[in-house]
């Protein structure tokens, strides 16, 4: 069965992998831009959000095709998320999955561009997403769940609270709303769009946007432990940079045992509310703990 899972998801990554390229070349852009957006889109990552997205519909027996674009434009988001995130007026990183940061290859220029470029493409993928099974509604419902999601009250919120919270004194409320939208909502929207899509009742919803609030945390409680006590050549982009920043983490917080706990508290219960989610949970526990136990 893991092997199965195992090899479903590397399936499922390389169909998201393939519509990513597609979805840029069709673009009628400056080269510039586009080798920008591109360079960052293919420099790896592990798809994690396209695949819950794709998983969760997979979890309702409906077929990945309806949720590919919107999947894509996730990973589109996440990735814009990153080239500005590792800004010089953001966190300063010089190197992301391997490979050198957008900016450093392209200027700041650029990949303040490319950043907006993947952005506000990701919204005109679904807006154009043309499936029998999408009605505008669903469309219309998905655009507006992903703007909270990205946006001010979400991500982007999370992001503010997080450039504030360095060099202050610790709280759980203030690491708890940073780490819930700066990572948990894109992360959460990822399983509720698939929900949305695949026709989930309002006791599903429910249920899963639980299980996607669990799993968002615990996905950003191990990257604060990584940047502690990973390896860079497995992570891809440097450790220690939390702690030069004097960033607000769990570890920070709670030691770094502690964080160890919370991370498994939240992927114990985010399994649990799968189990009660009526559906076929097993690729989408797999992912939980590949959450929980992964080295980048
Ligand atoms: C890294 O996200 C940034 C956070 C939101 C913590 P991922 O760990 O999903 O990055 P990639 O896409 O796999 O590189
Ligand atoms: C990034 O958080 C979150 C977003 C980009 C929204 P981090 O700053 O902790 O991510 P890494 O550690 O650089 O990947
Ligand atoms: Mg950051
Ligand atoms: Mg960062
Ligand atoms: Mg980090």
């Amino acid at each position: 069965m893991q092997v199965e899972v195992a090899e479903y998801l590397s399936e499922q990554k390389k169909v998201i992998e393939k519509n990513l390229l597609t979805g840029i070349q069709a673009l009628s852009s400056p080269d510039i831009l586009k080798e920008s957006m591109n360079y960052s889109l293919q420099a790896g990552g592990k798809r994690l959000r396209p695949m819950l997205l794709l998983a969760t519909l997979r979890a309702f027996n409906k077929n990945e095709d309806l949720g590919i674009d919107v999947a894509v434009a996730i990973e589109l988001i996440h990735t814009y998320s990153l080239v500005h995130d590792d800004l010089p007026s953001m966190d300063d990183d010089d190197l992301r999955r391997g490979n050198p940061t957008n900016h450093k290859v392209f200027g700041e220029a650029m990949a303040i561009l490319a950043g907006d470029a993947l952005l506000t493409y990701s919204f005109q993928l679904i807006a154009d997403i043309n499936h029998p099974s999408v009605s505008p509604e669903v469309k219309l419902l998905l655009i507006s769940k992903l703007a909270q999601a990205a946006g001010p009250e979400g991500m982007v919120g999370g992001q503010v609270a997080d450039i504030q919270s360095e060099g202050k004194t610790p709280s759980i409320e203030t690491l708890e709303y940073i780490h819930k939208h700066k990572t948990g909502k894109l992360l959460a929207y990822s399983v509720i769009a698939g929900a949305i899509l695949a026709g989930a009742s309002d006791a599903q919803l429910s249920v899963l946007k639980e299980f996607a609030m669990h799993i968002g945390l615990a996905f950003q409680i191990r990257d604060d432990i990584l940047d502690i006590e990973g390896s860079e050549d497995k992570i891809g982009k440097p450790i220690g940079s939390d702690e030069e920043l004097d960033k607000m983490t769990y570890p920070a917080l709670l030691t770094l045992s502690g964080a160890k706990e919370k991370l498994s508290f939240h992927i114990t219960h985010a399994k649990f509310k799968l189990q009660q989610a009526n559906i076929n949970h097993d690729i989408l526990e797999y992912i939980c703990d590949l959450i929980a136990t992964r080295e980048n």
